[in-house]
């Protein structure tokens, strides 16, 4: 018996030496101490033995099987440290390589123009105001001294939601929200999103509007020329020509279009301005007494004028974009450009 442990163990270190993986490795310790190993083996025939023998027979496989682990052990680490060695030598990396960087997010340009209108209309007094999207027939119209059976509510193809809720069709009715909660003087603009029932190339059913008023005491026409035409040439530039038509809106009264120079060929007519030379960029006029009087303004007392224009219409103007529905496809190669 003596005899055999020895043979194993000089087998055992053998083959533990000759072990060149370890998976290999786990296999040799398997055929010795698994279940059907050869030591295993061995110690199953101890019960054969003398009394005399048992003891020493059983110190020497303890012997040997402490032996055994110990070898093994050192096998594996060195086996292991060689795979990983082995690994890291072929899968270098270079620490040099740029990363992959994740894409970064910018602002829609709507939203860049109405910030950058914002901005100048901030310049110049004026605070900003919200207002919801789902509006009060009252707000939308009705205080805008547009009632029930006005002609001009047919200009404005509206989203009904019931009889008295509509998506509302343009900011106008942020102006009467804001009366109704200040005392003049006020100067504020509200810019926003706004829905008609309209949509083919030049319209669509959601699109967004700045609508802006001041009211005060001895506020005239000349004082919207002014403010309107300091908005205009701040945003476009100082040299472009800006004129003012007389135009209807029933919450104004006089009202006045107002157009500035076509940006496309400088006002010598192009297909853009219809070969008039001229762009209309936003409504105006004189706050109508019939509006005061919904919010309660003495219209003896205060004046005002407001104004309303598209975001969409400006910023095509701005950035010579020939397209509106490029701005609701989210077509990043378009939208990039605005970074
Ligand atoms: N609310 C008008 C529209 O959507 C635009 C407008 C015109 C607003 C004249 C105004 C204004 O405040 O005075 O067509």
């Amino acid at each position: 018996m003596k005899q055999r442990l020895e043979q194993l163990l000089t087998s055992a270190k053998q083959a533990i030496s000759q072990a060149e993986t370890e998976s290999s490795l786990q296999g040799v310790r398997v055929a010795i101490l698994g279940r059907k190993g050869e030591l295993t083996a061995l110690m199953k025939g101890m019960g054969s033995l003398s009394q005399e023998e048992r003891p020493v027979i059983g110190s020497m496989v303890n012997r040997i099987k402490t032996e055994f682990e110990e070898l093994f052990e050192s096998r594996r680490v060195v086996l292991h440290e060689a795979s990983l060695s082995a690994r890291l030598s072929h899968e270098s990396i270079d620490v040099t390589l740029p990363g992959r960087r994740s894409l970064q997010g910018s602002k829609h340009p709507i939203t860049l123009v109405m910030e950058d209108i914002s901005a100048i209309f901030a310049a110049l007094g004026f605070g900003i105001a919200e207002g919801p999207e789902i509006e009060r027939d009252f707000y939308n119209f009705e205080a805008l001294n547009m009632p029930k059976d006005h002609p001009a509510r047919d200009m404005q193809d509206t989203f009904y939601i019931n009889e008295d809720l509509v998506l509302r069709t343009h900011t106008s009715p942020v102006q009467i929200r804001t009366m109704l909660k200040h005392e003049p003087p006020v100067r504020v603009i509200a810019p926003g999103t706004v829905y008609r029932c309209d949509s083919d190339i030049t319209h669509s059913p959601m699109f967004h509007q700045v609508e802006g008023f001041l009211v005060d005491k001895h506020v005239t026409f000349g004082d919207l020329k002014g403010i309107l035409t300091e908005f205009i040439t701040r945003y476009f530039g100082a040299d472009i020509g800006v004129r003012f038509r007389p135009s209807f809106f029933p919450f104004t009264e006089p009202s006045a279009e107002v157009d500035m120079q076509c940006v496309i060929c400088g006002g010598s007519g192009c297909r853009v301005c219809k070969n008039s030379g001229w762009l209309e960029i936003l409504g105006s006029g004189m706050i109508d007494p019939e509006v005061f009087k919904s919010v309660g303004y003495d219209s003896e007392k205060y004046s005002g004028f407001a104004f309303g224009m598209g975001v969409e219409r400006i910023a095509m103007l701005k950035y010579g974009v020939n397209d509106l529905r490029l701005f609701f496809e989210n077509d990043l190669r378009f939208l990039k450009q605005f970074n």
